[in-house]
């Protein structure tokens, strides 16, 4: 059984759907476990135990959410190198009112810093969430699961 971590920080509720959509659409694949969690919820072990890793984060202060940040500071040095951290696949996934530029710039710096692999692009839903956003997010999921469980990532 293949597992995918989805993991969020959401104050205001946007970033939470987005997540929720992802993880629907990750569920839609047969053979895949799906784990939906907060980040102030996510342990080490779970960024280590996940097969693919999707990661939800508003735009605050052009930044990621400190609760994000916290789970990477959290993990960085007992799973740096790990053969189970080494090209995991990831995909993000950001809510913001502009553009989530520099929270996406240093979501992707950290994860390069922990060697996972990104495997999509990133779905970044700008201003008030829309029903296509949360589709992009679905889509997002679905693809990530897919990949993951025929092993092509
Ligand atoms: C404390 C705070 C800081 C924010 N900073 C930014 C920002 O720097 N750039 C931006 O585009 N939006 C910013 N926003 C807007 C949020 O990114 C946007 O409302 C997002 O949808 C919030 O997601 P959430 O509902 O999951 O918390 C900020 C919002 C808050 C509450």
């Amino acid at each position: 059984m293949v597992q995918l971590l989805v993991v969020y920080h959401s104050q205001g509720g946007h970033t939470r759907k987005m997540a929720e959509a992802a993880a629907a659409g990750a569920s839609e694949m047969e053979g895949v476990r799906v784990c939906l969690q907060e980040a102030l919820e996510t342990t080490r072990e779970d960024l280590a135990a996940c097969d693919g890793l999707l990661l939800g984060s508003p735009e605050y202060f052009g930044y990621m959410a400190g609760a994000l940040k916290d789970l990477f500071d959290r993990s960085y040095e007992s799973l740096r190198g790990l053969p189970r951290v080494f090209r995991k696949p990831y995909a993000v996934f950001i809510s913001a009112g502009n553009d989530g530029s520099g929270a996406l710039l240093h979501i992707e710096r950290i994860c390069t810093g922990f060697q996972f692999k990104k495997v999509q692009a990133p779905v970044i839903a700008q201003g008030p969430l829309t029903e296509a956003a949360l589709e992009q997010c679905r889509e997002l999921g679905r693809t990530l699961a897919a990949g993951c469980e025929a092993g092509i990532f």
